[in-house]
């Protein structure tokens, strides 16, 4: 694996690079659910480009930039073991050699609900950097999981309407076996709290479930739900029954559902969503 710590060098590997390639963006501390992503990536190209970089961006002030699990070394040896042939890893320095002046806004009605509502202005961090790593590697296809939910409407989105060269491919979330969603912020709990983690997912599955069965008293889910959370020590932003395609509450009996949530554990905050 190539490791690529400048725009320049990267260019140059892709200008080389034959056949398709696909980006695999992460900010590192990679664990499966990364990985199940870059061997998906595998079978839509020819080449995979992995990139680690924490992005200041879409880090609001109280949130964790500077504790950030960075764990360079291994993601190395994971990215080479999953067949990654080039990484892009710049350093700050290297992404916003000035402080970035133009940012990509995306549309309000998709990031002031739901995590845009608790962290305002954090799509717009997600938005840049990925257009900016999208017109450094150019790649053929983009995978994204869908784990962040929202962050793969918004990037869909964007791509669509700034017309970008780049098919978007979402990755199905990987759960630990008790369901919990795998997520680079887990190590962040202590013992006691990861046991207790797998609520969230149990407690989406409760409603996934209802829903299926012809519940569509979503009001009356979603408020157990956060009780059932709060119950447990838990502290809901929200948990949610919204369509898929632009996560606004649902409207026809037809549109495909997706139910989502984020809670506190303790200092560390959670998200999850199952589709319905
Ligand atoms: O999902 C992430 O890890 C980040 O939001 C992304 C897409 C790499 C942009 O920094």
């Amino acid at each position: 694996m190539q490791i690529h710590t400048t725009i320049q060098s990267l260019r140059t590997a892709r200008a080389a690079a034959n056949g398709k390639v696909a980006l695999v963006p992460t900010m590192g501390n990679l664990h499966d659910g990364h990985i199940a992503l870059m061997r998906q990536a595998a079978g839509h190209a020819d080449s995979i480009v992995a990139s680690i970089f924490v992005n200041r961006l879409q880090f609001g002030p109280r949130d964790d930039f500077d504790r950030y699990p960075r764990t360079f070394k291994d993601d190395c040896e994971r990215l080479e073991a999953a067949g990654v042939a080039h990484l892009f890893a710049p350093d700050e320095g290297e992404m916003y050699p000035q402080p970035q002046q133009y940012h990509v806004d995306p549309a309000p009605a998709h990031v002031t609900i739901l995590e845009g509502e608790f962290r305002p202005g954090h799509f717009r961090g997600v938005a840049t950097v990925v257009l900016k790593l999208l017109n450094i590697v150019r790649p053929d296809v983009a995978l994204f999981g869908k784990k962040d939910y929202q962050q793969l409407m918004v990037l869909t989105n964007m791509v669509r309407e700034l017309a970008v060269a780049v098919e978007v491919v979402p990755g199905e979330t990987i759960r630990a076996t008790d369901g919990l969603a795998l997520s680079s912020r887990n190590g962040y709990l202590s013992a006691e709290e990861r046991a207790e983690a797998p609520r969230l997912y149990r407690e989406l599955a409760r409603i996934r479930d209802a829903v299926r069965g012809g519940d569509r008293d979503f009001l009356k889910l979603e408020t157990e739900a956060t009780a059932g959370l709060a119950a447990h020590g838990w502290h809901p932003d929200y948990v949610a029954v919204r369509r898929r395609s632009d996560l606004q509450p649902p409207g026809h009996a037809d549109d495909p559902l997706v139910v989502l949530a984020a809670a506190k554990l303790g200092h560390t905050r959670l998200i999850d969503n199952l589709e319905i």
